[in-house]
């Protein structure tokens, strides 16, 4: 299996943190269902199987169901969460928030009633994007009903965090235990060139042999926009493009179980895939770590990021 996986956030839902052109894509369901079965069919075929859904990334979990179904794949490894809610309904330029999140033991019973037919393939549940300020990790409703289902299904449990708290965030979920035993298996976290102030905490999970997904590798497109020299300077050193760079940056000074490619086109999965060919040497590693911004620049900006 690779170590790249996909994610569907912009695949099942026609507005999101999109740096392209906005006219340049038909956003009707059909035409975002047949790029989503030709993207799932395309990643399978260059190695991809790892995918990741969330109820909220519109229909990226029943395109990921009907894929998985029609081809009835036994090594596909399937990831979704729950705590936000598609509320912007396909409704192009829509206002408000697209999405709703609520950590309660409601939303997880009503959102696993609809996940869980992704199982048998399904094999990690996801708390979408933990706060400290959610309560979630106090929730001993929400707490115990994941360690249920783990223990019911098989299941990895897993968290998912933003903002400029990660770490802490983190620290904190990997020491829950219920029953005894450790609640979270799998955390799902945003590092990349811009954004490394986790690279300790994430270093520690690892050690402890839980399994890290990176998430917004490319920082939600913004390494393309103002590359450093430095970035430009290792593309054309190993011919690839700049996320190709990005990517390589997190597989080498992290090695994570997984990074997830945001990909909305095959010429881009392609290209996101150039990573593993090749490896950053030390050095480069190195130096590539001085870009990093601090949390709260990397995170102010983050919230500005249009929808799209
Ligand atoms: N748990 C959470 O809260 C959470 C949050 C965010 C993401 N995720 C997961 O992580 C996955 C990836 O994250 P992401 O998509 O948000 O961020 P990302 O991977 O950091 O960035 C995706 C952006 O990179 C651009 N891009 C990718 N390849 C490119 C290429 N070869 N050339 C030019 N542009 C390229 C895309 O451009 P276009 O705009 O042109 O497509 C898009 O704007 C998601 O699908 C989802 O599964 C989870």
């Amino acid at each position: 299996m690779t170590k790249i996986g996909l994610g569907l956030a912009a695949l099942g839902r026609p507005e999101y943190i999109n740096i392209r052109d906005e006219n340049s894509v038909d956003k009707s369901i059909q035409a975002f269902k047949e790029n989503a079965m030709c993207m799932l069919n395309t990643a399978y075929d260059l190695g991809i199987r790892y995918f990741d859904t969330a109820p909220s990334y519109g229909k990226g979990e029943a395109f990921l169901q009907e894929w998985q179904n029609q081809h009835q794949y036994t090594d596909t490894l399937l990831a979704t969460k729950w705590g936000y809610t598609y509320v912007a309904n396909w409704k192009i330029g829509y206002k408000g928030p697209h999405e709703i999140k609520e950590h309660s033991i409601d939303k997880l019973l009503e959102q696993w009633q609809v996940s869980k037919n992704l199982l048998p393939a399904l094999k990690v549940y996801q708390i979408h994007s933990a706060t400290l300020e959610s309560g979630v990790l106090e929730n001993q409703k929400v707490l115990k009903k994941l360690a249920l289902l783990k223990k019911e299904t098989g299941l990895l449990i897993g968290i998912t965090s933003s903002g400029p708290h990660q770490d802490l965030i983190l620290k904190e979920a990997a020491e829950i235990k219920i029953g005894g035993v450790y609640l979270f298996d799998v955390f799902q976290v945003t590092y990349n060139v811009l954004s490394q102030n986790t690279f300790d905490v994430l270093k520690q999970l690892i050690q402890e042999n839980k399994k890290v997904v990176i998430k917004e590798c490319l920082a939600n497109g913004r390494v393309f926009q103002n590359p450093s020299e430095l970035i430009c300077k290792l593309a054309r050193k190993y011919n690839v493009g700049i996320d190709a760079i990005a990517f390589r940056f997190v597989i080498d000074s992290l090695n994570p179980a997984i990074v997830l490619s945001g990909a909305f086109s095959e010429k881009q999965l392609k290209e996101n895939l150039k990573a593993l060919d090749f490896s950053l040497t030390e050095e480069e590693i190195n130096a590539l770590k001085s870009l990093t911004l601090t949390p709260k620049e990397y995170w102010s900006k983050r919230k500005t990021l249009a929808w799209n």
